[in-house]
């Protein structure tokens, strides 16, 4: 996938010349577009994510040759310790330095409560919140060596609200917002910040592979068709229903309500605000604050 980028016009060109920064999950989606902003901002640039080989040689040498940065692979799987010890091992000893640390890979199931299959619990906390543990835990001796780091979790709205059937999901990002405030604190006074941003919804695998979930949940636990309720959801909230004119690229549940809070913030606000974190002296909470001003203004 290849994200245009729009200017940064708030920030001094090539702000991050001579930053590493290694943003996990970044074969595709919202990482992808994170290490394309990094990169657009001069940092060299160490993937990480599944896909097909071939795919993913082509975009790292896509995004070398476009910003003119080095960039990097690594297959590290964020369910196994040992796999992410050796991706931080491997990037410092390759660039001597690791600056910028994103907190991306993730995942989704839904399903009922009582449904939820436990080997799905497991994975979804391992990838979304403890692979940001080791990560982090990894990334900070190397950052506190060079009195430099900018660590930066993808949370989401649903690390500040929950929604039924996501409950691994809930649980790990209410997780990394509260990992982020212990990092955050922990290096406050060493040149190191750790911000969480929440986007809304973004389409991406991630949502378009929910969709089949979210259906069959609400079969499940409703014993409602849940062709019947897609549609009425579509119908009530696109077609007539109150505000209808009004609705674009808000997300609609099942029961066809709408709910603004998870609106997505404009994919320039997230790329402008990563850019910001990962390149200031900014302290603790400002990204997360701006993400949730960005909601409540929309
Ligand atoms: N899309 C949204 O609406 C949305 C909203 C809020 C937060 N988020 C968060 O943004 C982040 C990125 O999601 P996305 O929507 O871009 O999804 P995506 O499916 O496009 O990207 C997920 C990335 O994680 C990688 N990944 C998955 N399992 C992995 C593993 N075991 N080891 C290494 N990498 C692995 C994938 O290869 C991919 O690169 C996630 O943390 C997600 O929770 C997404």
């Amino acid at each position: 996938m290849n994200i245009p980028l729009k200017p940064q016009t708030s920030q001094p060109a090539r702000a991050l010349a001579g930053k590493v920064a290694l943003v996990t999950g970044s074969t595709s989606g919202i990482g992808l577009g994170i290490a394309r902003a990094l990169a657009a901002a001069g940092a060299d640039i160490v993937l990480n994510g599944l896909g097909v080989a071939a795919e993913i040689g082509r975009t790292r040498e896509q995004i070398a040759v476009e910003f003119g940065v080095k960039a990097s692979y690594s297959p590290a799987d964020m369910t196994k310790p040992r796999s992410i010890g050796e991706m931080i091992a491997a990037t410092i000893a390759q660039s001597g330095r690791l600056d910028i640390l994103v907190n991306n890979a993730g995942i989704q199931h839904v399903a009922p409560l009582d449904q939820f299959p436990v080997e799905k619990w497991d994975q979804v906390l391992a990838i979304n919140l403890t692979s940001a543990f080791h990560t982090t835990r990894l990334a900070l001796p190397a950052m506190r060596q060079n009195g430099f780091g900018r660590i930066i979790n993808i949370a989401s709205a649903h690390g500040l609200v929950g929604s039924p059937f996501k409950a691994a999901y809930v649980a790990a990002k209410h997780g990394i917002v509260g990992l982020t405030k212990v990092t955050a604190l922990e290096t406050a006074e060493e040149g190191i910040t750790c911000n969480a941003v929440c986007p809304g919804y973004v389409s991406t695998p991630l949502v378009e592979a929910q969709i089949d979930g979210q259906a069959k949940a609400w079969y499940f636990a409703r014993s409602g068709d849940p062709r019947r309720a897609a549609g009425a959801a579509a119908e009530q909230a696109l077609c007539h229903g109150r505000g209808a004119r009004r609705v674009d690229g808000v997300p609609v549940d099942g029961r066809g309500r709408f709910d603004h809070r998870h609106r997505a913030p404009g994919r320039w606000r997230l790329d402008r605000a990563l850019t910001w974190a990962a390149a200031t002296s900014c302290r603790r909470w400002r990204v997360f604050d701006q993400c949730e001003r960005t909601r409540s203004e929309t």
